[in-house]
């Protein structure tokens, strides 16, 4: 039994200590905000925050997390950054097909927790990883501004 905390529940489960904490949450915790595109750290579809860092789920071993905060897109909204982000999204209008967005959400609210107003090299380090098949990219800086200054 591995132990952690989820958006702010305990919760134990019982997975082979090398299960990609994205397996995790999606099938065994049935919570599918999270996205899976390349398995491989590459796309930041998957993207979760781990004690408020956020990091890529797809390759983080379950057992890497024992004991550890995990927050997901389904509760980034109750964070101070977080429903800013989301705020200025919706009046942004930065989603397009909406597959990468959730990890794009927690990039952008891990970024503002830890850097209140961010410059555009500071924006463009941090949302790096994080890939937009439909180049939402231009949608995403003004949001991240329009929520820096909410
Ligand atoms: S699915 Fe994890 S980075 Fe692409
Ligand atoms: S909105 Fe479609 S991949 Fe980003």
């Amino acid at each position: 039994m591995i132990q952690l905390n989820v958006n702010g529940h305990n919760v134990e489960v019982d997975v082979p200590g090398d299960m990609p904490l994205l397996w995790v949450l999606r099938d065994t915790l049935g919570m599918t905000g999270t996205k899976f595109g390349c398995g491989i750290a590459q796309c930041g579809a998957c993207t979760v925050h781990i004690d408020g860092r956020a990091m890529r789920s797809c390759v983080l071993p379950i057992s890497a997390v024992s004991n550890r905060n995990v927050t997901t897109i389904e509760k980034i909204g109750e964070t101070d950054a977080g429903h800013r982000v989301q705020t200025a999204w919706l009046k942004e209008e930065v989603v397009q097909c909406g597959y990468c967005q959730s990890g794009q959400i927690m990039s952008a609210a891990a970024l503002l927790a830890h850097v209140p107003n961010p410059t555009d090299p500071e924006i463009d380090a941090a949302m790096a990883g994080n890939i937009c098949r439909c180049g939402t990219y231009e949608r995403i800086r003004r949001a991240i501004k329009e929520a820096a200054s909410a």
